[in-house]
């Protein structure tokens, strides 16, 4: 109960990348355990909490304009407890308490498990309190877990990231590579199929890398047997790889598998030798080329999916159209495209040859245009198909329609007729063809 003898509530907003969305979901646990239920507005919630990323600068000026919003919710309700977690806060700590005043508590990511503890100290002393620790003291601690989906569930086999690609932020903010046990992670997968779940994505920022900071660990293509092994789950996904450590034996085991899907999301971010360089990816635009014909020789009509960034230091004209070419000849099934974004504390925030903004944005319009048509084409291929399906629900824009993905992890809407259930493997024909959702009938 709070203090006008109503049900405790809170209320979670998230920014960023699966890691995030996992986060929240532990986030959310301990508040569970705490007594609190979800409300599904900020207006109705004891607790706000904002768990935030801090990979572009576009993510930030967001975050920081959602936290000015809730500065009028706490004048009207001095009791709101409001906290920030997640990569900004672990960027900016105190800092943050300066910039917005009304913001009750900065919670690191390497302190999640702390939240039920620090919510109860500012019930009792109403002080604020910054929880950030340089780095993770151990491991994943038993912390529960409230997932949102029950058809789905994200489950993190490792955290943080010792790449240090020159542009990116991540390493900074969420630390070196520690990988959870495999025991526990195949643990946790038997636990998430015992409660319903049917797909699985194993997280990680690269989990190709998964086991190497520990002599004697399992390494990816084990741990991928491993779930494999699993009764129960139908699905199984994995995010994100990186181009360098994908290798034969994880390929041959998604290949023998029988639940991890034909997806490959392979990050390229730039088709240039020389900027994959200065990126410091450790791989270059023919080895990926090698790589992508390995995969497709191998697992016969797999998806393949990118990370593309356009506009990095030095990125000259030339260099674009290399990532163009690229694009046009690797013939994604979708990519995600960025604008080039100045982290300060990465190297490439220095580097001289800094893109101009309209320059970036000029690229990455085309990058767009011709992808778009490139997903198009591959999504147009597909009419007249049949495709498996799980069922994720109804679909957000029409109570009459359903949502589902393919194993590719491409979108699909049909008409509803009843016979399909949340969570089911249904078979779907495609009719038609967007580029990013697929249109069809229940077969
Ligand atoms: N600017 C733009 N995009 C970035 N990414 C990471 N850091 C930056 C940055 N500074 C992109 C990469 C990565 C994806 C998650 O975000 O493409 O794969
Ligand atoms: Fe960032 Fe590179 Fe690590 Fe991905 S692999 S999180 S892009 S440093």
């Amino acid at each position: 109960m709070n203090d006008n003898g109503k049900q405790k509530k809170y209320h979670t907003i998230t920014y960023g990348c699966q890691m995030n969305e996992n986060d929240t979901e532990r986030l959310a646990g301990q508040l569970r355990a705490l007594g609190y239920e979800e409300a599904d507005r900020p207006a109705d919630a004891d607790v706000i909490l904002i768990n935030t990323c801090c990979v572009r600068e576009s993510a930030e000026k967001k975050i920081h304009g959602k936290i000015g919003e809730l500065k009028r919710l706490k004048a009207g309700n001095p009791n709101l407890i409001i906290g920030v977690a997640g990569c900004m806060a672990q960027k900016d700590r105190d800092k943050l308490f300066k910039r917005a005043p009304h913001i009750d508590f900065v919670l690191g990511t390497h302190n999640i498990h702390q939240l039920g503890g620090i919510i109860a100290e500012i019930g009792q002393a109403r002080g604020r309190v910054l929880a950030v620790w340089d780095q993770a003291e151990r491991l994943a601690p038993g912390v529960p877990t409230i997932r949102k989906n029950k058809i789905a569930a994200w489950l993190p086999i490792m955290y943080g990231c010792n790449n240090f690609c020159t542009y990116c932020i991540v390493p900074y903010v969420r630390g070196r590579e520690r990988s959870r046990p495999l025991e526990e992670v195949v643990g946790e997968a038997a636990e998430l199929a015992a409660q319903g779940f049917r797909e699985i994505t194993l997280l990680g920022q690269n989990v190709n890398s998964y086991g190497k900071d520990e002599a004697g660990h399992a390494d990816f293509a084990d741990l991928l047997a491993a779930v494999d092994g699993v009764e129960g789950i139908a699905r199984i996904r994995y995010m994100t790889s990186h181009p360098r450590d994908m290798n034969a034996k994880v390929i041959d085991t998604i290949r023998r598998s029988r639940h991890v899907c034909e997806h490959f999301h392979l990050p390229i971010q730039a088709g240039s030798d020389a900027v994959l360089q200065a990126m410091n990816r450790g791989y270059t635009a023919a080895a990926y080329r090698e790589l992508v014909a390995e995969i497709r020789a191998a697992v016969p009509g797999a998806s393949l999916t990118t990370d593309i960034i356009v506009g990095f230091p030095g990125e000259t004209d030339e260099m674009f159209a290399d990532t163009l070419a690229l694009v046009e000849e690797v013939r994604f099934d979708a990519a995600y495209t960025f604008l080039y974004s100045q982290r300060s504390g990465t190297p490439a925030a220095t580097m001289a040859g800094q893109i101009p903004l309209a320059v970036k944005k000029e690229r990455l319009k085309r990058l767009m245009d011709l992808q778009n048509d490139i997903s198009l084409d591959i999504n147009r291929g597909l009419v007249g198909t049949e495709t498996e399906v799980l069922v994720e629900g109804e679909s957000k824009n029409d109570a009459n329609k359903m949502m589902g993905r393919t194993r590719a992890n491409k979108i699909v809407i049909w008409d509803r007729t009843g016979n399909e259930q949340t969570g089911d493997l249904v078979t779907v024909t495609i009719e038609t063809a967007q580029t990013w959702v697929l249109k069809g009938k229940l077969a």
